[in-house]
């Protein structure tokens, strides 16, 4: 195993969380209950939205938030194809089809506005963002395509807990937004996500859909508010349990001051790697770098390489100064199982193919200290 001197994404995980989870075995309930409501709350009070659903994880909630919509067999969503494979995968578990929109740009990795006008068809139903990185997206003139084709906007927020657009928390921008607080997230409960939305009547929907569609939870006839239940639609099992939930309340009391430090850290980054020739920073002139109305979450670090350098040596060069990089990510129209479904050629997503060979996400999380920062840049400058 390697012996990483700097890691690409570490928890913030303390004694806090050890009492919070030792908390929820002493109540013996450990699923769906008084602190699965309580994060709820919390979240949603955080979100500034008025439903916020916990579900098992970000795919969880990015199926449920299509399905909670309607959308079905020939039915199209337009999404990013450089994102990870859930966002698109969850359209395909409804059986509607995701059409791939490029990025705008080396500047800006998010699904570009021009390109989601040019995939419009009949048959469009929903746009489906994603805030690469925690930058958000140009969601002003997203919600202008969307209200003149009538399209339903659904953001996966999973890099973006607590990023704002405009004195809004992303999540809360469209008509569904999805979270995951998997192991590498700005949040964290292992595996775990959450929806939230300002309809009522979508929130119910989400809420049953949650839970195969059942009227009452084992909670409701555990407290004596219920004895029995109906099923009224064609639910799942995407519950979350206690030990998360109360997880999920103590991480989300750290996460403005984590995503303070992530930005401090980026910061820092960005004045180093600027200086090297060749060498693009994506975002580093993004509204949510610096300015008042729009804040990012700062959840990876990406970097372009130049266009001819060889992407493998320079991770090995990292690898072997035990600094761990990745990749983020392979693009999703590329994927073996996408070709056989879809045959999108090589040069289809010109610009989201081309990040996708440059680009090198270089570490980022709260435990880094500015000196860790200062190692990396060295490295990346050295082989650069
Ligand atoms: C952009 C994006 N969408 C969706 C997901 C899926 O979330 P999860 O792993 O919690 O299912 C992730 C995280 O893994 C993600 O980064």
């Amino acid at each position: 195993m390697t012996e990483w001197r700097v890691t690409l994404s570490e928890p913030d995980l303390g004694p806090e969380e050890s009492q919070a989870v030792a908390a929820v075995l002493r109540t013996r309930w450990l699923t769906m209950g008084a602190a699965t409501q309580t994060f709820e709350a919390k979240f949603a009070e955080f979100c500034g939205a008025k439903y916020a659903i916990a579900v098992a994880n970000g795919t969880a909630a990015l199926h449920l938030a299509h399905w909670a919509l309607g959308i079905g067999p020939g039915d199209e969503v337009i999404c990013p194809a450089l994102t990870f494979v859930a966002t698109a995968n969850a359209v395909l578990y409804c059986r509607a089809t995701p059409v791939f929109a490029d990025v705008s740009g080396f500047d800006n990795l998010n699904i570009s506005t021009e390109a989601i006008r040019q995939k419009i068809s009949s048959r469009t139903r929903c746009i489906t963002v994603m805030h690469y990185g925690g930058y958000p997206c140009e969601m002003q003139a997203i919600h202008k395509i969307a209200g003149e084709h009538g399209l339903a906007v659904i953001e996966d927020a999973c890099h973006a807990i607590g990023a704002e657009y405009h004195g809004k928390k992303c999540g809360t921008l469209g008509d569904i937004g999805c979270f995951s607080f998997f192991s590498n997230k700005n949040l964290v409960t292992g595996e775990g996500g959450m929806l939230v939305t300002d309809s009522a009547e979508l929130a119910q929907k989400l809420r049953l859909g949650r839970s195969h569609g059942m009227t009452t939870m084992s909670w409701d006839r555990h407290q004596g508010h219920a004895s029995s239940y109906d099923v009224v639609d064609l639910g799942f099992n995407y519950r979350i349990d206690e030990i998360r939930a109360a997880l999920g309340q103590v991480q989300l009391g750290k996460l403005e001051a984590n995503n303070r430090r992530r930005r401090e850290l980026t910061r820092r980054y960005q004045n180093h790697l600027r200086q090297i020739p060749g060498l693009e920073l994506p975002f580093v002139n993004h509204a949510a770098s610096g300015s008042k109305a729009l804040l990012g979450a700062f959840h990876l670090f990406p970097i372009l390489l130049p266009p001819a350098y060889e992407r493998s040596c320079f991770m090995e060069e990292m690898k072997r100064r035990g600094i761990q990089a990745s990749v983020h990510y392979p693009p999703v129209h590329r994927f073996q199982y996408y070709q056989k479904h879809f045959q999108h050629a090589a040069g289809t997503l010109p610009l989201t193919e081309e990040v996708s060979r440059r680009e090198v996400t270089l570490p980022l999380h709260p435990l880094m200290t500015p000196e860790d920062v200062d190692f990396v840049c060295h490295a990346v400058s050295e082989i650069i």
